[in-house]
């Protein structure tokens, strides 16, 4: 595994012991591990804003902790503490509008009794806990689609193993634990299962390049990064078992917000004959909404798609003036494309309304 912290309480809470948040700087990686320690509740939303923590379980747990820092500044009484800290929910809250695991987090921080730096650290203490937990699950119940797959279809192309395809990076680096995507992946490896999996790169920010190749590879995994735009050429030529994602919301039917160029792999994946899986918390599931039409797509800076970054600190490439940009960050998946969605509670499958609510309620 890879053995860097993504999200830390350094120090304790309150006035007296005041802590803070320390983030590992996303948008550095891989080329350097650079993190920000932040004191104050802006930092924090600065740092959800602009991915130096992502990943919608990890956007959870950094904001839970960013309730903290905004109280444990708080002078005077209680009824002033339960004011910065409403007040520090809603701000926090407008940083990035399509996971919400955000809302769920607040959601739980909003409602800590006694309304105190040290209680809040407990309850954002125990969110980041429960979420390290909840990707051990969800890697247990991923790993009997692994095994399912023994002996691969006769279409595939024979490897050792079992071949699986994923999307962005739903790894360690976006959750409290082992990943929701590479959960079964890592399980698998530990035990020895032979397994080989292809990571698209996920323009414009190439999470899948820069993360998620980074850290399967750092755990020794056998990985082979390919480009978004290679995944039906690789799926037709046999390469590819299973896909597996995760998720950034969940509607009620199952509808599926993930990483932009997700539905692009479930449309894929349904032509080939290959089943599509989603692997998420149930933290991830909104099940206020009937379907994925009321999910908010969030549009981001057009310049991710000119300037981009690039895996291992390409050189920024500059729009062309008078081209626009149109940059959705998420799409959402119908359900009728997911053969499954893992969870930490067990398998949803096949997946529609009753099936989700069988399992979640
Ligand atoms: O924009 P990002 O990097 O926050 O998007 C992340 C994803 O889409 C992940 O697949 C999703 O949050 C699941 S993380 C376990």
């Amino acid at each position: 595994m890879l053995n860097i912290r993504n999200i830390q309480w350094v120090g304790g809470a309150g006035s007296e012991a005041a802590g803070c948040l320390r983030l590992l700087d996303q948008t550095k990686l891989p080329g350097e591990q650079v993190y920000i320690d932040c004191h104050d509740v802006a930092t924090v939303w600065d740092a959800i804003k602009r991915l130096v923590v992502r990943g919608a379980p990890a956007i959870g747990v950094a904001a839970a902790y960013g309730c903290v820092v905004a109280v444990q500044e708080a002078r005077g009484g209680a009824s002033e503490a339960r004011e910065v800290l409403q007040k520090a929910c809603d701000y926090l809250a407008s940083s990035r509008p399509t996971a919400v695991n955000l809302f769920w987090a607040l959601d739980r921080m909003k409602r800590v009794e006694p309304c105190t730096a040290e209680a809040l650290l407990a309850e954002a203490k125990r969110i980041h806990e429960e979420d390290a937990a909840m990707c051990r699950k969800i890697g247990e119940h991923g790993l009997e689609l692994i095994r399912r797959l023994h002996p691969k279809p006769e279409t595939r192309i024979p490897t050792p193993g079992i071949s699986i395809l994923t999307h962005c990076n739903a790894g360690a680096l976006a959750t409290g634990g082992i990943g929701t995507a590479t959960a079964p992946m890592y399980l698998a490896h530990e035990q020895g299962l032979p397994l080989r999996v292809f990571a698209d790169e996920t323009r414009p920010l190439l999470q899948g390049a820069r993360l998620t190749a980074f850290e399967l590879a750092a755990a020794g995994v056998d990985v082979t990064l390919i480009c978004d735009d290679m995944a039906a050429q690789v799926m037709r030529e046999g390469r590819i078992d299973m896909v597996i994602t995760g998720a950034d919301r969940i509607a009620a039917n199952g509808d599926t917000a993930n990483k932009i160029g997700t539905y692009n792999l479930a449309v894929l994946a349904k032509h080939h004959g290959i089943p599509f899986y989603i692997a998420a918390p149930s933290s991830t599931f909104d099940l206020s909404i009937a379907d994925g039409s009321a999910i908010p797509i969030e549009q981001r800076d057009g310049r991710e798609i000119t300037d981009s970054y690039g895996s291992g600190g390409a050189k920024a490439q500059p729009g062309i003036p008078g081209v626009k940009t149109y940059n959705p960050a998420f799409d959402v998946t119908p359900h009728e494309l997911i053969a499954a969605i893992v969870t930490e509670k067990g398998i949803i499958e096949p997946v529609n309304s009753q099936t989700v609510r069988r399992l979640l309620a």
